[in-house]
């Protein structure tokens, strides 16, 4: 095993291509100024796959996924695929599934000085990555959606003990990490035995965690809570499709969906992925933010710093993070932030702001 840390990266559709390079030149200059030996690979995924080996996630960009150390996935556009794709399973859900990343990491942090609909607001999602009520990837084989005659349509809800339990155990320990504070998020008075599950099994395992104080809303409540006062949650544990929907609202009340980021994660691996979509709307323009890329890739060499207990990796996602903090509050940012940077100029402002760090 060669000590040199093994990347890899997807572009992806739409935006993709423009926010995922900006994340990697960021990081390359972060890993060099803390002198981590890195090789990178560029892999097919969405419809550059598609084109040239018909598939969105080729064979061969999972076989040497299974390599890598960890790698950052560009957006993808699946609405737009012909057929037969679009009737399958989107990249990163398969992907997902694939490699069972079964946690999905959310944080919805407000740059100081910038605008937003709740400044303050520092909390993460914790989103169940792997069941709950997404159909098109709660099943083993085949999915939990069908169509017994054309007009009518069925989807099928998947809670697991088993998969609460792991994820509640995220949550609690990303609680104990920072203000030791825990949402636990469900529908338990009409979805009564699935989120009623999902509910009172993270109850369960709050009690291995007697530090941490929790709390529990439904799903619609809590989007009225977090409006009014989102600066007073710290981690909030959800299933699949609820942590999907609330996270692209904190993401939002935190400032933009373009600073979003996640990062998905099984015990032993991980991707990167900005919560947000490819939007082919302005691709290629040089408008998209590549702020939530670039946190999710510092999110991931902070996740692989304590994997390899090297703090020299999480010395290098500090320094992204600063370093994007600091040219926004020097006033450099995107449209969406209210600034007239593009893509690239952005990006090149954070290489230069990480390559001055002492
Ligand atoms: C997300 C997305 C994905 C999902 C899409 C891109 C397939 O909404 O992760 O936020 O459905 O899980
Ligand atoms: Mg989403």
């Amino acid at each position: 095993m060669s000590s040199t840390l093994q990347l890899a990266f997807l572009l992806g559709d739409g935006i993709g291509p423009e926010i995922v390079s900006a994340a990697v030149e960021v990081a390359k200059a972060a890993l060099q100024m803390e002198t981590i030996e890195t090789e990178w690979q560029e892999l097919p995924v969405g419809q550059i796959a598609i084109d040239e080996f018909g598939q969105a996630v080729p064979n061969q960009t999972l076989d040497v996924l299974e390599q890598v150390d960890g790698w950052i996935l560009g957006p993808h556009d699946s609405a737009s695929y012909p057929e037969p794709y679009l009737s399958q399973l989107n990249p990163s859900g398969s992907i997902r599934k694939h490699f069972d990343l079964f946690a999905n990491i959310r944080p919805a942090k407000h740059f100081p000085e910038t605008e937003a609909l709740c400044p303050g607001t520092d909390l993460v999602i914790v989103r169940e990555n792997t069941e709950g009520f997404y159909a098109d990837r709660n099943t083993h084989q085949g999915t939990g959606e069908f169509m017994p005659t054309p007009d009518v349509a069925i989807a099928m809800g998947i809670i697991t003990r088993q998969a609460v339990e792991r994820i509640a155990h995220v949550g609690f320990q990303l609680a104990m990490q920072r203000r030791k504070k825990l949402t636990v998020v469900h529908k338990a008075n009409v979805l009564k035995l699935t989120t009623g599950l999902f509910r009172d099994v993270c109850y369960e395992i709050a009690a291995l965690y007697p530090e941490v104080t929790v709390d529990d809303f439904h799903i619609d409540a809590v989007t009225v809570h977090l409006l009014r006062r989102a600066p007073e949650f710290d981690v909030l544990v959800t299933e699949n499709m609820f942590g999907d929907i609330l996270s692209d609202m904190t993401g939002q009340l935190a400032g933009s969906l373009g600073i979003a980021p996640s990062i998905n994660a099984s015990a032993n691996r991980a991707m990167a992925q900005a919560a947000h979509g490819s939007a082919p709307d302005i691709a290629g323009q040089g408008l998209a933010n590549p702020i939530a890329m670039m946190l999710s890739t510092a999110m991931l060499l902070e996740w692989l710093s304590e994997q390899k207990q090297n703090p020299a990796l999480l010395r290098a996602a500090n320094l992204i993070t600063e370093s994007i903090t600091q040219v926004v509050s020097a006033g450099t940012s995107t449209p969406d932030m209210g600034g007239s940077a593009s893509t690239t100029e952005f990006a090149s402002a954070v290489v230069s702001m990480i390559l001055t760090k002492p």
